[in-house]
C-alpha cells in the first residue's frame, strides 16, 4: 500500500482568530491535492473554528497534545475526546517541546497515543534526539528506546504516525543532512512493526528551500513543520515539495 505524504504544520503557540484566513490562502494556492493530505495543528482555542475554515476545503485540523484521561479533575488541559468532539482528526504527542518544558516521560507518550487512539484521532508520536546524543554517537540508542516506550504495543501501522524531529534542527534553522535524515529514518522503519506501512515524518527547520530533498528522501512520507507552517505561502510551497 502506498504511504501518502502528510504535510502536516505545527504553531505552537502562535495564533490568534484573525489568523484563520490562512485555510482559504492556502487553498487558493493550489497546495490542495489527492497526491498529499495537509494537516494544521493549532492551539485548542482555534481548533474549533479552524475545522470550520479547512474542512471544505479538505484540510485537516489536529491538536498539539492531549491528556492520558478521556475526562477528570485536571484543571487547564485538554482531553483527546474534546479535540475529537472540537473536529480534530489527529493530535501531535511526545514534542521535544513538551518532554522538555513538561517532563513528559516515554510512559506518558504512550498513554497519551492510547487515549489519542481510543477517541478516534491518529498520534503523531514524536522522537529525536539532542545534540548532545548525536554528538555522542547514541541518536539510534535514544531514537530505539523512544519508539519502543512511546508506541503502544497494540497498534497497528495505521494507527499512528512518527515525526522524527531532531531537537537540535527545531528552530534553529540547522536541518539534518540529508544523510542523517535517510540514515535515521530507514533506522525508524526497521525498529518498527509493520514498518514498510508506517508513516514517517522528518521535522526541523523544513522549508520551502529544503523541502524538495528531504521529501525526496526514500523513507521520508512528509514533514512536520513549524516556523514555516505559520505563513500559508510557505506552508504551501512545502506541501507542493511533495
Ligand atoms: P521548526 O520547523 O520551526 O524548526 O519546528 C519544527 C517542529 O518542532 C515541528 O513540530
Amino acid at each position: 500500500m502506498p504511504r501518502t505524504p502528510l504535510i502536516a504544520g505545527n504553531w505552537k503557540m502562535h495564533g490568534l482568530k484573525d489568523a484563520l484566513g490562512f485555510f482559504d490562502e492556502l487553498a487558493a494556492s493550489g497546495a490542495v491535492s489527492e497526491r498529499r493530505e495537509l494537516l494544521v495543528c493549532l492551539p485548542a482555542t482555534l481548533v474549533a473554528a479552524a475545522v470550520h475554515a479547512a474542512r471544505r476545503h479538505g484540510i485537516r485540523i489536529g491538536g498539539q497534545d492531549c491528556h492520558t484521561e478521556s475526562s477528570g479533575a485536571h484543571t487547564g488541559d485538554i482531553s483527546a475526546a474534546m479535540l475529537r468532539d472540537a473536529g480534530a482528526d489527529f493530535v501531535i504527542v511526545g514534542h521535544s517541546e513538551r518532554r522538555a518544558d513538561h517532563g513528559e516521560t516515554d510512559d506518558i507518550v504512550r498513554a497519551k497515543a492510547e487515549t489519542a487512539r481510543a477517541s478516534d484521532l491518529t498520534p503523531i508520536i514524536c522522537v529525536g534526539e539532542t545534540l548532545e546524543d548525536r554528538e555522542a554517537g547514541r541518536e539510534e540508542d535514544v531514537v530505539g528506546r523512544q519508539l519502543a516506550g512511546s508506541i503502544p504495543p497494540v497498534f497497528g501501522p495505521a494507527d499512528y504516525v512518527i515525526a522524527y524531529e531532531p531537537v537540535w534542527a527545531i528552530g534553529t534553522g540547522r536541518t539534518a543532512s540529508a544523510g542523517d535524515i535517510a540514515a535515521m529514518h530507514a533506522f525508524i522503519r526497521s525498529q518498527v512493526p509493520d514498518g514498510e506501512e508506517v508513516r514517517i515524518l522528518y521535522g526541523g527547520s523544513v522549508k520551502p528551500e529544503n523541502a524538495r530533498e528531504i521529501l525526496a528522501l526514500e523513507n521520508v512520507d512528509g514533514a512536520l513543520v513549524g516556523g514555516a507552517s505559520l505563513n500559508a505561502e510557505s506552508f504551501a510551497a512545502i506541501a507542493k515539495s511533495s
